[in-house]
């Protein structure tokens, strides 16, 4: 039985204060449950009391973006060491926001995947395609490129500590989401990759969340497929409430 994941991407959203007070909403308003695994990524300013605030609760604390480099002259990165200075367990790499507006390319994420294993981080590891590339038939293919490439070298053993995070690109913050069963054929293609490049055991181990525009209201349906195991969570992760929402309707 693999356990539900639910992960809220925060992105630019919060500044510390805000931070503690969403913090402080979560833990007031989910249910812990054996079944699921909650996780927040707020930015990088409110990771360390963000930890301090999760003390002696399940929730786990992860970063939005990495650095592939160890160290140095680097302006404006953050490292692997940093990350796990703070407390986070898990890092979202390659968000398609990252692919588009910062022209990251999926060898850049596959180091940066590498870099997180090599050091003890669990990526959490997006894929996606446009609205132009589903509208042309094309979504399998791409996402099936997207992994093969994201996960070029990692090990069978190395892949236990992978999530990945399914988000087509038109449904993140559109309020348009995958159908069930739109989502539900697309991680079920990536589910059988898996299976191919690593085992069948590979395939029914490995975390493959849905992202884009889950909603409490949308969010226990699509968590009812088959093969869609957790949620990454952009806006509907910013209210205490409706986060919580979402994760108590994964158990
Ligand atoms: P959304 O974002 O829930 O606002 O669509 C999801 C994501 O980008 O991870």
């Amino acid at each position: 039985m693999r356990k539900k994941v639910i992960a809220g991407n925060w992105k630019m959203n919060n500044d510390l204060s805000g931070a503690v007070e969403l913090i402080s909403g979560i833990k007031g308003n989910y249910e812990p449950s054996e079944n699921v695994k909650a996780i927040i990524c707020p930015p990088f300013i409110s990771l360390e009391t963000a930890a301090e605030l999760l003390k002696g609760t399940d929730i786990s604390l992860g970063a939005q973006n990495m650095s592939e480099e160890d160290g140095g002259a680097f302006t404006g990165e953050i490292s692997h060491s940093m990350l796990k200075s703070v407390g986070c367990e898990y890092v979202i790499l390659g968000h398609s926001e990252r692919r588009t507006i910062y022209n990251e390319s999926d060898e850049l994420i596959n180091k940066k995947i590498h870099k997180a294993l090599e050091t003890g981080l669990k990526p959490i590891f997006c894929i996606g395609e446009s609205l132009e590339q589903r509208e042309s038939g094309v979504t399998n293919d791409v996402v099936s490129e997207q992994v093969k490439k994201g996960l070029d070298g990692v090990s069978e053993e190395a892949l236990e500590n992978v999530i990945i995070a399914y988000e087509p690109i038109w449904a993140i913050g559109t309020g348009k989401t995958a159908s069930p069963q739109q989502a539900q054929d697309v991680h079920e293609t990536i589910r059988n990759l898996i299976g191919e490049l690593y085992s069948d055991s590979a395939a029914s181990k490995i975390i493959i969340q849905y992202g884009g525009s889950v909603k409490p209201d949308n969010a226990l349906e699509l968590l009812s497929q088959k093969d869609i195991d957790g949620a990454l969570v952009g806006g509907a992760c910013l209210k205490a409430e409706s986060f919580a929402a979402i994760i108590n309707a994964g158990k």
